[in-house]
């Protein structure tokens, strides 16, 4: 079974959407496990105190070492193979290919901060540093969310097969889906494509594989003009 790990200051934050759809049934069908663990549970002094101020001033609080660093290691004595993961803005892209990646292994520990973010010495003590995008977050929460949803539907056995993760966008080597389109045949003016009600599924199949070809390139090309 997949086991996740979230060391976070908010672990409600994970319940609702985990009850949900698609996660709820995998960790119901033993398929996947997911234990948050309260960071400031390893807080060391009387206030309980997870965050302070940067050295050299500045706007904002930040993660202190001690209560993250220890928490880390009571996640890793938890599950020693854990590969440990620092949700940060600075981080590595987080992209399907990175899904595949944490899917194949037997558990992951997401780390999420709040404030402007960590002390710098806590990076020492993790695997990988992940960013869910350009832009800031209030939160690792939200990301670590993003994570552990596109990793649980690609663990074995989760999706059935007509939901099957196989021919997702972005699986094969950064293609896209193609257009779906489902009943009523026009919807306020606009048709499904003819080939669809053919009933020729050569045909439906080329069409199929063009529009997917095409949607790759605009977004490639939506990319590039954009870096
Ligand atoms: N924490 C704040 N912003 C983030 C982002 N974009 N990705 C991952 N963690 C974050």
């Amino acid at each position: 079974m997949f086991h996740a790990q979230v060391l976070t200051l908010f672990p409600e934050f994970f319940s609702s959407p985990l009850a949900c759809s698609i996660p709820s049934r995998a960790i119901a069908a033993g398929q996947a496990r997911v234990d948050c663990i309260q960071i400031r549970d390893f807080a060391t002094d009387k206030h309980r105190s997870v965050d302070d101020a940067p050295y050299g001033g500045g706007p904002g609080m930040l993660m202190k070492p001690e209560p993250v660093v220890a928490a880390i290691r009571e996640a890793r004595r938890r599950i020693p193979s854990t590969h440990v993961v620092m949700l940060t803005p600075s981080g590595r892209p987080f992209t399907q290919e990175v899904a595949l990646e944490y899917a194949a292994l037997d558990s992951i520990t997401l780390l999420c901060g709040r404030y402007e973010g960590f002390d710098e010495r806590i990076c020492a003590d993790v695997d990988a540093q992940l960013s869910l995008g350009d832009y800031v977050l209030s939160g690792g929460e939200p990301a670590a969310l993003s994570v552990l949803d596109a990793v649980i539907r690609l663990l074995p056995g989760v999706l059935g097969s007509s939901e099957s993760a196989v021919l997702d966008s972005f699986t094969e080597d950064g293609i896209l889906d193609w257009p779906h389109y489902t009943r009523p045949e026009i919807f306020e003016g606009r048709s499904v494509p003819k080939v669809l009600l053919s009933g020729n599924h050569q045909a439906i199949e080329a069409w199929r594989k063009s529009e997917s070809q095409a949607r790759s390139k605009a977004r490639l090309r939506a990319v590039l003009s954009h870096s």
